[in-house]
């Protein structure tokens, strides 16, 4: 049984995904830890409902971003996580946690990358006036969603509502999340 630890900084509806598909076995592995870096966000009560010990961080409570990361870093180490998935995980990681896990990270983001990189990706592909969507998922390093792309999957849309492309593209997200996640751990 393989160990996932699972960022989120939001309402962590790729959390509860990737949770449901270890529970139900369809990926094979658990949920060891979810860490989360915003002490309101909901994906925490996601956790606690479906039996995920959860690590709450305020980033601003440490001396600096080293500091913090040194302490998720241990409590992975400390749960012998094999791959952690960002998802939705609002913060750009840093030297201490890609040091010991690079390689070991993975991110999802709402864009066919290269194109659209950072926070804002879904309402800057609308605004461009973008006629195919994706999502992507990739190996985290230090540029801002700049790692090796692992997997895409692309959707047409021709309207001009980012909720809608939210909407759209977080079923994809969901599916092609848990299918990654399996992908790489069947490798291995
Ligand atoms: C997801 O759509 C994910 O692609 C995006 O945040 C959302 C989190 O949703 N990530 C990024 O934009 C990273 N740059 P969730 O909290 O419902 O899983």
């Amino acid at each position: 049984m393989h160990n996932l630890a699972v960022f989120a900084s939001g309402t962590g509806t790729n959390f509860v995904a990737i949770a449901k598909a270890c529970a139900s076995g369809v990926i094979d592995a658990r949920v060891a830890v979810m860490v989360c870096d915003k002490p309101v966000a909901a994906v925490i009560e996601r956790a606690r409902e479906m039996g995920v010990e959860s690590f709450v961080f305020d980033p601003h409570a440490y001396p600096s971003k080293a500091a913090y990361e040194a302490e998720i870093v241990k409590i992975l180490d400390s749960k012998g996580i094999e791959l952690v998935c960002l998802a939705g995980y609002m913060r750009i990681v840093g030297d201490t946690l890609l040091k010991a896990y690079e390689g070991r990270i993975i991110n999802i983001h709402p864009s066919l990358l290269p194109a659209f990189k950072g926070a804002h990706a879904v309402e800057q592909a609308v605004a461009y006036g973008v006629k195919v969507y994706g999502i992507s998922i990739h190996w985290v390093n230090s540029d801002l969603d700049g790692g090796k792309i692992i997997a895409q999957r692309a959707f047409p849309y021709e309207g001009s509502d980012p909720e809608e492309v939210h909407r759209l593209g977080q079923v994809i997200e969901h599916e092609l999340y848990v299918e990654t996640i399996n992908t790489i751990l069947c490798e291995r």
